[in-house]
This record gives C-alpha cells, structure tokens and sequence, in this order.
C-alpha cells in the first residue's frame, strides 16, 4: 500500500515510517528538513519517496497532490502527523508562533483530508482508503493552561476526525483519531521528559499501525494514558484545571 506521512523527519513520524516500510509498504514522507529527509532515503531507498514541502502553505499541498496525480499514484492511507506546540502565556506567546499551531495543526490537516478524500473518490470509490488523525489525549481534557491553543487544535482534530468519520462510514474509508499521551521527541522538549509514563515514540508509532490494521477507531497508546483518560472523566472541570496548570507550568520553568 502506499502510505502519505506528514511529519516524518522526527519524533512519532520518522518512527511510523519505519513501521509502515517494515510490513512492506511504500511512504510517501512530508517534512521539511532536508537532511532527514535524505537519511530516511539512504535508510529505505525506493520504498521512501522525500516530499519536502512546508504544509502550512496551501500551493505546497496542491503540488503534492499534483506530483501524485502526474505520476498515478493512489494513496491507500493518510496520516496526519505534523504538529507544533507553543507553551507559555496565551498573550505573551510570539502571535505568528499562536498562528503556527493553527496553521499546521488544524488547516492543513483540513486542507490535505480534503484533497485525499476528493482524489480517493475521483480515483475508485470502491477501494478502502484509511485516514489517521494524531490528535493528543489532550483533546479529551478540558483546556490546556498555558497551553491554550495546542490544546484547542487537538480538541479540534479530535472533532473533526470523528464527524468525518461518520459520514465517510459507507464510503470505504477507515478513520482512525489517535491520542498519544507524553512522548519522547523534541516536541516542546518532551525528549528531555523523566516521567515514567513518557512512551518512546518508536513504542507509539508501532500501537498505532497495530490499532489501525486491527480496525480501531480510537487509538490512545498506552495503558497509564488509557487510565488517564477514563479517569479524566470524574475530575471536575475547575479541578482538572488547576492540575493541568500546575503540570504546564512545571514544563515552562
Ligand atoms: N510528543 C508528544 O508528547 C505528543 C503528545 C501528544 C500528541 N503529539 C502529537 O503527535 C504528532 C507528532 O509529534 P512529535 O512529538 O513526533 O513531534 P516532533 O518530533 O516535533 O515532529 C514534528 C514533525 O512535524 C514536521 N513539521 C513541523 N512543521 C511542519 C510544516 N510546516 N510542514 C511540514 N512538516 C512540518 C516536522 O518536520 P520538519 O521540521 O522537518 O518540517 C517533524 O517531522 C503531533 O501532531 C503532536 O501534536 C505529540
């Protein structure tokens, strides 16, 4: 199958490609740094194809899918990886910084679904085509202080990912949210995380193809993340708040 990854020159992305290569399918890798880029195509040669374009701008995704389109080839699966996080203030973050995580995190990830939901239709409604959100566990809290925004997008991917679930449900298309608890990559410094529920994201992204080949529609890697999130469910809103303030606050000192 062929695999479109964005997000792969680090963290849960370069791990996924691994993973998708090692059960024999071919990735098709977004990302912008060069370098990484060119490592995972030492590393994997004709089963990695390099797509070094920065997808927060809309032209680069038209020509992604122009390249796809010139050159025949189908996607069988999406995956939305690519994010940024911003801790700090709401108000003293750098604005362009607070635009950042919208413009990745949510428009183009709208913006590519929507192009690979379109070219799959055009392309054979009959075939199955998968779609894979990473969202956070953070969506299913109830705000991030400090780290208003991020928070925001990931409770967007996550609502966004289930209404297109549904209505893409009869049309051949396995959606799949995924929600990572802490993980060891240089987002916001999560590398340098000593929790011990902090997963390795070679752990995660191997959860999260399991999930996916095994018709999960909800994907939360980990059993302490998965504990988490049940017992986030009794927390008082104001109460879970405070904690998570103080969780935040910790990481921005
Ligand atoms: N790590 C955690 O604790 C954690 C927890 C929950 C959810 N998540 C989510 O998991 C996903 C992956 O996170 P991660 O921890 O693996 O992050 P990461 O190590 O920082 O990797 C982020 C990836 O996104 C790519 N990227 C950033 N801006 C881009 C742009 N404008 N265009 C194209 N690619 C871009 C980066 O590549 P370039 O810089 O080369 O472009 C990199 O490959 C994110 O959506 C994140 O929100 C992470």
């Amino acid at each position: 199958m062929n695999i479109l990854i964005t997000g792969v020159t680090k963290g849960i992305g370069y791990q996924l490609v691994s993973e998708f290569i090692k059960r024999n399918h071919k990735v098709f890798g977004i990302g912008r740094t060069e370098s990484k880029l060119l490592e995972l195509k030492n590393k994997y040669g004709e089963d990695f194809i390099p797509l070094n374009y920065d997808i927060t701008l809309e032209e680069n995704i038209d020509k992604i899918f122009k390249i796809l389109d010139k050159d025949k080839i189908s996607i069988d699966i999406l995956i939305n990886n690519a994010g940024v996080g911003f801790l700090g203030e709401f108000y003293n973050i750098d604005y362009k910084n607070n635009e950042k995580m919208i413009d990745l995190n949510i428009k183009s990830l709208v913006y590519i679904t929507y192009k690979f939901i379109n070219k799959s239709l055009e392309e054979n409604i009959d075939k199955i085509r998968g779609i894979i959100n990473i969202s956070s566990t953070a969506a299913f809290q109830s705000g991030g202080p400090y780290f208003a925004v991020y928070y925001g997008t990931k409770a967007f991917v996550s609502s966004f990912t289930n209404g297109i679930a549904e209505e893409l449900g009869d049309k051949n298309f396995k959606v799949m949210g995924v929600y990572p608890g802490p993980t060891k990559t240089e987002f916001v410094g999560m590398d340098k995380e000593k929790n011990f529920y902090t997963m390795e994201s070679k752990k995660v992204a191997k959860i999260i193809v399991q999930d996916f080949f095994n018709k999960k529609e909800v994907s939360i890697p980990g059993v302490i993340n998965k504990i988490l999130v049940f017992m986030g469910k009794f927390i008082p809103r104001k109460l879970e708040l405070k904690l998570l303030k103080k969780i935040q606050l910790k990481k921005l000192k």
